[in-house]
């Protein structure tokens, strides 16, 4: 049977690309889920056309009009969890219920941003000037581009492209190219939600050809990925001034005190460590222990990772699914030999056997590292974490602290001063106690600081300030 031929969409018409690329199951690399048409750089350019041409029509209905599509598609989306978490599953490699997980969740963003939409977002107010009234409103920004990871294809893309919509943007959306699948349904469940011919469009196709064509040329950017592809989008858009919001790399600490309960914080590393294979941007990377609790900790976790099982993403009892594709195997395979070169013990990250040809490595962890170790500084993006071991909370605090990209950071600890202290002084966009530092509400802003963010917050109540631009208005009634 030969695969399925995935096109972009312009204007609401399918149109293929100028080259066939496979799209590869990683739990089974015999597997071709289907073949990707992919677009060149005209056709990038034809779909900027295609949303400008649509920014007066969809920006011109009613809040009202584009809360019942987002419902809609979120309906749907939610209705077919099963069928698209296993095609996320299949494509990417996460197991079927982090897949199925995320399918739901982007579910419930485009049925938040349907809600949204009609909450109140402008001002009414007196001037300081007699007389005079003034209004801030919300206006969309215009064309957005949405260039989005693998890691988690459909739930980005929907956290991006709702709020996008539903303030009156149009979108040329460019999904990584390992998940076109997922990237083609959600486009497909929007559009028949029923979006005009244009408001979404979706481009198929190498970051390389249609990456420079997407982030000129549009009225802004929003972009996750890595911290070198989104210096070079903030560099593109010096000319044309567009807006830019990226969420790029994390460098995320676990803290686990003498005061942590052992349990929760074995579950939290886990968890937070190699839950989706450790491909997030919000993976706890590096375990900072206390000296009394170091060794019990250590000797529980490998405990944990020896019972954790390693496989198809689509079978039964899997804990954790393939890396997603071999450079991305080798990357990990590498921080582990510079970890070991450093002076690291490291324990699992062997490559797994399976009855398919797929890239499974187990869980690693590289004991005794130093915080400015390299496996420390750099993002490593799999199943693999590092311990530091530390005399005191404060030098704990030190070393969470001491990345340059603060997304997310963690605390276990059953000492409430110690945690209050932590969420005071940590310097992550986000915080987290006795939790995983990964995994993440939809209706609250996200985003980290330093190299790991850029522009305002995504997600929730902060979504509107990236996805619209404010007019301040002022009226005078015209008489004395
Ligand atoms: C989560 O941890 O639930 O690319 C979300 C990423 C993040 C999303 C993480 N932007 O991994």
């Amino acid at each position: 049977m030969s695969a399925r031929l995935l096109t972009s969409v312009i204007a609401g018409r399918a149109v293929p690309g100028v080259e066939e690329r496979p799209n590869i199951n990683p739990s089974d690399v015999s597997d071709v889920l289907a073949e990707t048409s992919a677009a060149d750089a005209a056709m990038a350019q034809w779909a900027i056309d295609a949303a400008r041409e649509a920014l007066p029509v969809w920006s011109q209905t009613t809040p009202w009009e584009r809360s019942v599509v987002l419902d809609r598609a979120g309906s749907e989306v939610m209705a077919r969890a099963d069928e698209l978490g296993d095609l996320l599953a299949r494509e990417e490699g996460k197991t079927l219920p982090e897949a199925r997980g995320e399918v739901i969740r982007a579910g419930q963003i485009l049925k938040y941003f349907a809600g949204a939409v009609l909450q109140p977002h402008g001002l009414a107010l007196d001037s300081v000037r007699p007389g005079i009234e003034i209004t801030v409103t919300r206006e969309p920004v215009g064309v957005v581009s949405v260039i989005t990871p693998w890691n988690f294809p459909i739930a980005i893309p929907a956290w991006k492209i709702a709020p996008a919509l539903a303030f009156g943007n149009t979108v040329v959306f460019k999904p990584a190219e390992l998940v076109p699948a997922s990237a083609w349904e959600l486009v497909d469940i929007l559009n028949r939600a029923g979006l005009p011919p244009g408001a979404l469009n979706l481009v198929l196709g190498r970051g390389s050809v249609v990456g420079p064509v997407l982030t000129t040329g549009v009225d802004a950017i929003t972009f996750t990925g890595s911290v070198s592809t989104g210096r070079g989008i903030l560099q593109a858009t010096v000319d044309s001034g567009a807006k830019v919001q990226l969420e790029l790399g994390g460098k995320n600490p676990l803290v686990v005190t003498d005061d942590a309960d052992l349990s929760v914080a074995v579950e939290c590393a886990m968890q937070g460590g190699f839950g989706s294979t450790g491909q997030r941007c919000t993976a706890s990377s590096i375990l900072v222990a206390t000296a009394g609790i170091h060794d019990a900790f250590i000797e529980a976790m490998q405990a944990r990772m020896s019972a954790w099982t390693v496989g198809d993403a689509r079978s039964a009892g899997v804990d954790m699914g393939p890396v997603v594709d071999p450079s991305q195997l080798a990357q990990d395979e590498d921080y582990l030999a510079v970890a070991r070169e450093q002076g690291a013990q490291v324990v699992g990250g062997h490559r797994v056997e399976s009855a398919a040809a797929g890239h499974f490595l187990a869980p690693a962890l590289a004991i005794g590292t130093a915080i400015t170790d390299r496996i420390n500084v750099e993002e490593v993006f799999g199943p693999v974490m590092s311990v530091v071991r530390v005399d005191s909370y404060d030098e704990a605090l030190a070393a969470a602290n001491a990345s340059t990209m603060n997304l997310s950071a963690g605390i276990c600890t059953t000492d409430l001063a110690e945690a209050a202290h932590f969420r005071r002084h940590s310097k992550a966009g986000m915080v987290m106690v006795n939790l995983p530092t990964a995994g993440v509400d939809f209706h609250v802003p996200f985003g980290g600081r330093g190299e790991s963010s850029h522009g305002p917050r995504e997600q929730g109540t902060a979504a509107v300030e990236f996805f619209t631009t404010s007019k301040t208005s002022y009226t005078h009634p015209g008489q004395p």
